[in-house]
């Protein structure tokens, strides 16, 4: 993607532009972000989605001040008829599933991969909505059926309602209000209060991303380097033949403590460890994810990914579904380039070596890519 270019999707600003005075810095609303938007997930498509097992779905019903919430999967009739007010149902994820929605977040992509999370598609009857409230994460709210009345502020009073099963600003104090209509689009940064309210049916599609905290990586980047420090065959054992005998036992020993640091120390300290983890676990696909495996055998011309895969990349390593691979050279730019653009032509394959090309048929196996004609 030119960085540089000017978008209609981003009302004229290039990704440059948008990510210097935006990004999780002010709100952004573009008219007709998607000229002639045609959603690509009809009403009937997303109630089938939230009646399956492993889509996250939820059902937000407000009525005179009292909120209820229900999780998915739902059967279509049990969610309430579509002529009564008030309702939303939000269905996760839907890039997973729905190849158009996939293609659709792939706009989006001048934010690193590591950061895009998913598509949500909210459906909701007149009135409907989940309540004043702020995400945590950065979020486009693409309006793509029916009218949506956004009513947004910089909120300085974060407490939320009490014993109600939804985030919701006790005290709500908007500063701007936006009717959005199909193809447009609102941008707003992690912790902006904002209030979406249907009018009339409507179906809104969030971009979401993903906002590690430093805690979640320290925890999930620590058991991963736990696993490869490497001596679970023949465990390093604790010794203290020098040990005295103690008046105070309940006394943690000086010597275990520096016993726990180096174990800490030695498992950061083997060069790429740590980077490796990182993309191992940035690329691991969602508990709910799974793969068709593919054709066995099949000629590789051209290939691409398929939209369940996340594939990342740093200076050493590929990572791809949550393994992680050495590469250099000339396999190092290609798969790069799968990566960065989700598909390689035959004429890029052809310049694969038969290491390169056999990875990549273990991953068209595993249903990870596909074959393409390109
Ligand atoms: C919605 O689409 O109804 C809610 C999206 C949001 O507020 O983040
Ligand atoms: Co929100």
């Amino acid at each position: 993607m030119d960085t540089q270019q000017s978008l209609p999707l981003l009302g004229g600003l290039s990704p440059a532009q948008f990510m210097r005075r935006h990004w999780q810095k002010k709100p952004l609303l573009v008219r007709q972000a998607i000229a002639q938007f045609a959603p690509p997930v009809l009403r009937s498509e997303l109630f089938a989605l939230a009646a399956q097992d492993g889509v996250e779905s939820r059902l937000v019903q407000s009525a005179k001040g009292v909120w209820k919430l229900r999780h998915g999967p739902f059967a279509r009739r049990s969610l309430p008829a579509l002529s009564q007010p008030q309702w939303t149902l939000l269905v996760q994820g839907v890039d997973l599933h729905n190849d158009a929605v996939h293609a659709l977040m792939q706009q989006f992509r001048f934010v690193p991969e590591a950061r895009l999370d998913d598509l949500m598609i909210s459906y909701a009857t007149d009135g409907g909505g989940v309540g004043p409230h702020f995400d945590s994460y950065d979020v486009f709210l693409l309006q793509a059926h029916g009218k949506r009345r956004w009513r947004i502020g910089r909120q300085k009073e974060l407490q939320l309602r009490e014993g109600i099963p939804l985030k919701v600003l006790a005290k709500f104090e908007p500063e701007e209000e936006y009717v959005l209509e199909p193809g447009d689009m609102l941008y707003l940064p992690p912790g902006y209060a904002h209030d979406g309210i249907a009018e009339g049916e409507c179906m809104t599609y969030s971009v979401g991303f993903k906002v590690p905290s430093r805690a979640e990586l320290a925890q999930e980047l620590l058991v991963r380097l736990a696993e490869d420090a490497g001596d679970e065959d023949k465990p390093l054992l604790y010794r203290d033949a020098r040990q005295e005998a103690v008046v105070q036992p309940g006394a943690i020993p000086e010597a275990l403590q520096g016993f726990a640091r180096e174990a800490l120390d030695r498992a950061l300290a083997q060069p790429l460890v740590l980077e490796c983890a990182l993309g191992e676990y940035l690329t691991e696909p969602k508990p709910n994810v799974w793969f068709e495996p593919g054709e066995p055998g099949v000629m590789l011309e051209g290939v691409r990914l398929d939209r369940r895969t996340r594939m990342m990349y740093d200076t050493h390593h590929v990572f791809i579904n949550g393994e992680s691979y050495r590469a250099g050279g000339r396999d190092a730019t290609l798969m790069r380039r799968l990566a960065d653009v989700r598909q390689l032509t035959a004429r890029e394959m052809a310049r694969a070596s038969d290491d390169a090309l056999e990875l990549l048929s273990s991953w068209c196996d595993a249903g990870w890519v596909q074959p393409w004609a390109g």
